[in-house]
């Protein structure tokens, strides 16, 4: 059985979606904690009321970024994770984190890296008019918002799309994709070969 940690900042939609494809899918995995950044992050709750074990290491309690990646490795590490999981995380966290835990913490972008890295993706690509935008699902390197692509998808920009219809049409995707990514992982299917993931089984990695 993998142990999987998610990192949640608020809503935590990203992270039922991978909690309930975990139980339902009967993935030889299981999430053994959710933590957040966020006191009061709303996805504290669905975690708690599945019986998973939630904490908050609240960022603005730490006077630097290494003391705050220092605690929030303190929370994390007691649960042995195989998989860190970043969902809606929306702090950075520093190269040491990120070293430590490489090839073992995936995240997801609004966007279809490598275009669109940070924030107001959406509003980004309405202002490129954009035609198509999406989602990925990457490994987490030092760099924001880079490293090996798992899987990404694609949704059409539409005619009268505002930010708030381009988000959730993106977010639906997200459902289907990031819980795919993590279950390859959690079954030994990825592979990273020279900074490119393959799927082991030859599957498509992209959803239309
Ligand atoms: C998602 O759209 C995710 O891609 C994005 O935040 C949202 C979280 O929603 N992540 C980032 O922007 C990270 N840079 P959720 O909390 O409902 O999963």
């Amino acid at each position: 059985m993998k142990r999987i940690v998610i990192l949640i900042s608020g809503r935590g939609s990203n992270m039922q979606a991978i909690v309930q494809r975990c139980v339902q899918q009967r993935w030889p995995a299981v999430v053994a904690a959710v933590i957040a950044n966020r006191q009061g992050a709303e996805g504290l709750e669905f975690a708690a009321a599945h019986g998973i074990q939630t904490a908050v290491v609240d960022h603005r309690a730490y006077v630097s970024r290494a003391a705050f990646d220092e605690a929030l490795a303190a929370a994390i590490d007691p649960f042995a994770p195989d998989l860190i999981v970043l969902a809606g995380f929306m702090r950075i966290l520093g190269d040491g984190f990120v070293q430590r835990h490489a090839g073992r913490l995936l995240n997801i972008h609004p966007s279809l890296l490598p275009a669109f890295p940070g924030l107001h993706t959406h509003r980004r690509a309405l202002a490129a008019g954009c035609k198509v935008v999406g989602a990925t699902v990457h490994f987490v390197t030092p760099e924001l918002d880079h490293g090996p692509i798992v899987m990404q998808s694609a949704v059409p920009v539409l005619p009268g799309d505002d930010e708030e219809a381009l988000a959730a049409r993106v977010l639906a995707t997200e459902h289907v994709i990031y819980p795919q990514a993590v279950r390859w992982f959690v079954e030994d299917r990825l592979v990273i070969e020279n900074g490119l993931v393959r799927q082991l089984d030859g599957a498509v990695q992209v959803l239309l």
